[in-house]
């Protein structure tokens, strides 16, 4: 079981850094400009940073150029992630010649490894502030210190506690992400992830309600539910198709609840039965898949077969109407042998996803593949990696067949300026439909129904509600 620290209870040290760094910059106006790279994780943490920062008086620049402190939010899953950070880092110290008060950090999760955030470290002596991912309600106290001209480097390995209460600065807009857990115990051999994020720790779900709750009141019409592997969600003898239905019974006028990441092997009846059943539980699902030969899943530590993974999809589409699947797959796993990749091909056309991330294996300093045997050359993973692609490219529009004349809901998210001007919004099962209509629809729900499609996207027309 782990700990639940409460801002609240910390106000004491808490508040006083803020209340320090608001006394120090009185009347500055200083603004702040957030980086982020990687996925949802990081850029939830990132609108965390951004209510520390709103709590401390600063105000959102539109451009580093115009900002005081410049905060890089730091991605490490694959190695260009990491080259792209060093980049556009080093980058800064032509800005703080121009603006000696600049401050710049640098945190997320490539700064959890340890060497590589003191690699950074010691290579740009202008970099103000380091910190890890486990670092974030110390955050005003940190940046008081640099405001005192101090240099910042606080990694710590503990990971045990789950933080409530932390301000929050969302992205505007009409979708938003409130966190089920953090952590991953999974240990995919592939994975950096659990090396840097620590173990699985579920949040209270009355917490979680709560948070959604004010969410919605706020005005969002749409949440996502995070974390690595949702399908493992468990507090206080609640799992995860249990949270799910007491999210829709507490919240009903929330109309969308998503979720991801689910894991193939957590998926229980008790999820597909939910999605079934709960009208405001969006029908999409993403199931990264990886690979569809079962000796590189067991060489991953994926604890699936794809026989396993294909059973599910059947459940999936047999017990709820209309959902699609979207995935994750990586080529050129150590060992993976023409016939090992072709099965992946192979299970690509058998799911028939509506879409689909595909990756070339980038070995990870401290897992357990990278030190595997047979790694496969770069030319060959990219090769691969454009195979994957173009049947991907084939079988995604062939699954589109079946929308000619569907009707169904799309949240307006915006206008597409392209060519005509075309409303877009998603379907509760994640495909995008494109519409005639007028911009005060944004943010609205509006019924569709669809008469044609191009690639992975739809388009349509509104019809009467
Ligand atoms: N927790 C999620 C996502 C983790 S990272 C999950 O389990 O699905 C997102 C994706 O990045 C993974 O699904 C995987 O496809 C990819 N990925 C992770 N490590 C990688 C590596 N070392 N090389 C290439 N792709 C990787
Ligand atoms: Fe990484 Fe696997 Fe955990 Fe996903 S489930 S974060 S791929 S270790
Ligand atoms: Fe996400 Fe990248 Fe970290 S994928 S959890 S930001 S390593």
């Amino acid at each position: 079981m782990c700990n639940t620290i409460s801002i609240e209870s910390e106000k004491g040290f808490f508040s006083d850094a803020i209340n320090a760094v608001k006394a120090r910059t009185a009347d500055l106006a200083l603004k702040y400009f957030i980086e982020t790279y990687g996925c949802q994780m990081n850029e939830h943490d990132s609108e965390k940073l951004a209510g520390m920062l709103r709590e401390c008086g600063y105000t959102k620049a539109e451009t580093k150029k115009d900002a005081d402190l410049i905060l890089f939010n730091t991605c490490c899953v694959r190695e260009h992630a990491e080259k792209r950070t060093f980049g556009n880092v080093g980058f800064v110290k032509e800005l703080k010649a121009e603006n000696p008060r600049l401050i710049l950090g640098v945190c997320g999760c490539m700064m959890q490894q340890k060497d590589v955030a003191k690699r950074l470290f010691d290579r740009f002596p202008f970099v103000d502030l380091v910190f890890g991912t486990h670092e974030l309600k110390n955050f005003p106290e940190m940046l008081l210190k640099a405001l005192e001209e101090k240099r910042v480097f606080q990694i710590s390995e503990s990971d045990g506690e789950v933080i409530e209460g932390l301000p929050v600065e969302r992205v505007e807009g009409f979708s938003t992400f409130v966190n089920i857990m953090y952590g991953c115990n999974n240990f995919c051999t592939y994975c950096i992830v659990p090396y840097v994020r620590g173990r699985e720790r579920s949040r209270k779900a009355e917490d979680i309600v709560n948070e959604v709750r004010e969410v919605v009141s706020s005005g969002y019409k749409e949440i996502t539910l995070l974390g690595q592997n949702v399908n493992s969600y468990s507090s206080d003898g609640l799992d995860f198709p249990a949270l799910l239905r007491l999210v829709c019974r507490e919240v009903p006028e929330l109309k969308r609840l998503r979720f991801m990441t689910s894991h193939p092997k957590d998926l229980s009846d008790g999820l597909i039965q939910a999605m079934s059943e709960l009208d405001n539980l969006c029908k999409h699902i993403h199931l990264p898949v990886q690979s569809g030969s079962d000796r590189i899943l067991k060489a991953m530590n994926r604890k699936y077969t794809s026989g396993a993974y294909l059973e599910l999809v059947d459940k999936l589409r047999s017990a709820v109407a209309n959902v699609e699947i979207t995935t994750d797959i990586i080529v050129g796993f150590p060992g993976e042998t023409d016939e090992d990749f072709e099965a992946t091909c192979e299970l690509v056309r058998r799911v028939g996803y509506s879409n689909a991330y595909t990756f070339a294996y980038s070995p990870r300093g401290g897992t357990i593949a990278a030190r595997m045997e047979n790694q496969i050359p770069e030319d060959e993973k990219k090769r691969r990696l454009n195979t994957l692609n173009a049947v991907l490219a084939e079988t995604i529009p062939s699954n589109n067949d079946k929308y000619i004349g569907f009707e169904g809901e799309i949240l307006v998210e915006g206008v597409d300026h392209r060519g005509d001007p075309l409303l877009f919004g998603k379907l509760s099962n994640f495909k995008m439909v494109y519409v005639e209509g007028d911009e005060k629809l944004i943010g609205t729900f509006v019924p569709v129904k669809v008469d044609g499609y191009r690639f992975n996207s739809l388009f349509g027309h509104i019809i009467d509600g």
